[in-house]
Order: structure tokens, then C-alpha cells, then sequence
């Protein structure tokens, strides 16, 4: 690295890949240097916007760029295996998006590619750097609402402009669960820990019944420490996107989701406890502390700082590859318990 600014590659250049080459550019100690896409006009015109001079069809070319610290893989689910093994094997640091692959095997592959590189690799779950459940975690662990008895989540967003056939969405292993879903999963993850047991039931009553997944689940499950949970995915409810979420600890409550500028915090408050006969009466859990926060859904800048810091500072990766595939292993479960009709046990071992 010169003068300690990475030089990194981004390969696609969809809108979220485009949000990453922001969080790039904003980076003072970082130079987006080059861009991959097969669909070469989409990759001109995002090179002509940012005045990205190297510009890579095939992303095995961009690799072999020896000057080039990290890249950023923001392609099609199915594609981040091979891309991440490739690039670790190039001696690259890597930022995969989420999900991290689509099979136990892929997961597996890229876990161990990880295991024999000492490059960072780092996962793409950005609902860790949304400011209301950045926020939210940040009181939880703190102890602000006492012991978490339940968690819930949900991943409701229509798909129905991008899901079409032949799109990469249209995939059975692509199931909207652990497509999009994984970022309700890894929220409850991130916050309650890795989900022991899972019931689920789903159903398809929006989709074209050609889609090869169901379009809407729900899923409740066992987290450590005898916490209860749920989690609600659809791609097809007619709604704004939202990741409504709801914390519920013995002494308070976080009602909070990715699109708001406020959440809500419900607290018992010992000094200002009264009795009135002899029950005691918890003056402010029915009204609710209103926090304000930004709306920032696809957090893409703050990602990348934590990625260049981890980098810049050879830190330790908060969230690694095991992260990203005991997420998706907690997917497969749902799907398997949804399928199947049965307790599903994760299994975590990658
Ligand atoms: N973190 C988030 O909130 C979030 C949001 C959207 C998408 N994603 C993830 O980002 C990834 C991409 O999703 P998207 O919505 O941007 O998809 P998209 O379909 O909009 O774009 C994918 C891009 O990849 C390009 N591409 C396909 N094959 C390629 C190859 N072999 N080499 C180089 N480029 C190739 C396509 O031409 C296209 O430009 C997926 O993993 C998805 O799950 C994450």
C-alpha cells in the first residue's frame, strides 16, 4: 500500500455497487482505482461518472492488477465463491456482499480460502452499520432494557419490478429468505446470537407461481440465554421496503426499523418508580422515549470505513466470514423448517 491509502476495485456496477464506490471515493485514505461489469455499457457509463479510468470486463483481469489492496464483489449471490477465492488467491483484501454464497459448499470453500490467506475478508451485512439498529444494539448491550426475552424482525419489500424470470433473483437456491431475508436473520443474530432451533411456515399467493420459492415466510426460533424470536420475510407484500424490528428486554422495549428518523425506547425507571397501594407503578413504560437517527438504509460509507480501518490498522474482522455463513446457515434452516414442517437445528459448522 503507498503512503497507506488501499487501492481498491469494485466489480459490478449495479446501484449498490455504486453506493460502495461512494463509500470509496468519500474515504480519505482510499482511491477507488478500477471498476469490472460484463455489460460494458453500464460499466462505461459508471466509469465516465466517477472518471474511472481502468475498466474490466472479466474480473480476473482487474485481479491481476498487482497494485490493487482490495476489492469489493457486489455481483449476482451465485458468483461471490468463485470471486472470493479468486481474489484472496490474488492477495487482495475482500468486501463480499451479503449473502455470503447460496450453498453450505460455497460457504465452506470461501471459509477456508479465508482460513489459508492473510488478507481481511469481510462480509457485507449493512444492516450493522444502520444507524437505528446501530443505535438499538448499542442500548441493548448496555443493559438499558434489562435481559432480552424476545426479538423479532422482518424483511418485507416488494420484488415485483426485479423478479422476473431470467433474472439471478429467479433461482430456487436464491429463496427470498436467504436473498433478502438474511438481513433480518443476521440483525437477530448480531443482537441475540446464533439461533438454536427453527420452526417456519410459508406460502406464495402473490408471485407467479412459476417463481421456484415461496414468497413469504415467517420463522420463530430459539435464541442462547432462552430468548424467543421471530422473523417475517416477504418479497412480494405491497408495501414500502421496511425491516421493522422489536427488542423487548425485561426493562424496556426498542420499537425501530431502517426507514424511520426516530425510534421509540420504553424503559422502566427505577428513580421515578411510585407505588400506589402497594403494586408499583413504572411511570414511563407506556410512553415511549423518542431517539432520533438518520436514515441511512444501505450504509454503504460506513461499511467501508470499518473495512479500511480494519485494513489500515490490521485490525481484527468483526464481521468475518463465519458471520456471514452462520447467517445463511440460520437461512437454510428456516427454508429446510418451512419445507419439511420440522424443528430445524442450524447447523453452524463451517
Ligand atoms: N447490502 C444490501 O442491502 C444489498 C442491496 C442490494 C443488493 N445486494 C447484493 O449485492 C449483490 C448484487 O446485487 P444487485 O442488486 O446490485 O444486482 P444487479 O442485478 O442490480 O447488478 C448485478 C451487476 O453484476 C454484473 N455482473 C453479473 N455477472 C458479472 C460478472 N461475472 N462479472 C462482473 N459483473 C457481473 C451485472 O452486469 C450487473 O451490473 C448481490 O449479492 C445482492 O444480494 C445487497
Amino acid at each position: 500500500m503507498e503512503k497507506n491509502i488501499i487501492k481498491v476495485g469494485v466489480i459490478s456496477c449495479s446501484n449498490m455497487a455504486i453506493g460502495h464506490m461512494r463509500g470509496v471515493i468519500r474515504h480519505p485514505k482510499a482511491e477507488l482505482v478500477a471498476i469490472c461489469d460484463t455489460d460494458v455499457e453500464k460499466m462505461n457509463r459508471v466509469g465516465d461518472m466517477f472518471g474511472i479510468e481502468r475498466r474490466y470486463e472479466n474480473y480476473k483481469d482487474l485481479l491481476a492488477q498487482e497494485d490493487i489492496d482490495a476489492v469489493i464483489i457486489v455481483t449476482p449471490d451465485k458468483l461471490h465463491k468463485d470471486m472470493a477465492v479468486d481474489a484472496l488467491a490474488a492477495n487482495k483484501h475482500v468486501l463480499c456482499e451479503k449473502p455470503l454464497a447460496l450453498t453450505r459448499e460455497d460457504c465452506v470453500d470461501i471459509a477456508n480460502a479465508v482460513k489459508k490467506s492473510d488478507r481481511k475478508f469481510m462480509v457485507g451485512q449493512i444492516c450493522r452499520y444502520t444507524p437505528a439498529f446501530k443505535a438499538a444494539k448499542e442500548i441493548i448491550d448496555r443493559g438499558e432494557i434489562g435481559e432480552l426475552m424476545f426479538v423479532e424482525s422482518e424483511y418485507a419489500h416488494d420484488y415485483e419490478k426485479i423478479l422476473k424470470p431470467g433474472n439471478w433473483r429467479w433461482d430456487p437456491l436464491r429463496n427470498g429468505v436467504v436473498g433478502g431475508g438474511c438481513h433480518a436473520v443476521d440483525l437477530l443474530r448480531w443482537v441475540a446470537g446464533d439461533p438454536e432451533e427453527v420452526q417456519a411456515y410459508s406460502n406464495h399467493k402473490i408471485f407467479d407461481p412459476a417463481l421456484p420459492y415461496d414468497d413469504t415466510t415467517i420463522a420463530i426460533m430459539k435464541f442462547p440465554n432462552n430468548i424467543i424470536g421471530k422473523v417475517f420475510v416477504s418479497v412480494a407484500c405491497k408495501r414500502e421496503y421496511t425491516m421493522r424490528s422489536l427488542f423487548y428486554g425485561t426493562k424496556g422495549t426498542i420499537i425501530c426499523d431502517n426507514k424511520s428518523n426516530k425510534f421509540e425506547l420504553f424503559k422502566t425507571n427505577v428513580n421515578e418508580t411510585t407505588t400506589e397501594g402497594l403494586m408499583p407503578k413504572q411511570l414511563n413504560t407506556e410512553i415511549p422515549i423518542e431517539i432520533p437517527v438518520a436514515i441511512n438504509n444501505h450504509n454503504a460509507s460506513a461499511e467501508f470505513e470499518e473495512f479500511a480501518s480494519i485494513i489500515l490498522n490490521d485490525k481484527e474482522v468483526t464481521t468475518t466470514v463465519y458471520e456471514g455463513a452462520k447467517t445463511v446457515a440460520a437461512c437454510f434452516a428456516i427454508v429446510e423448517a418451512a419445507e419439511t414442517g420440522k424443528v430445524v437445528v442450524p447447523n453452524y459448522e463451517f
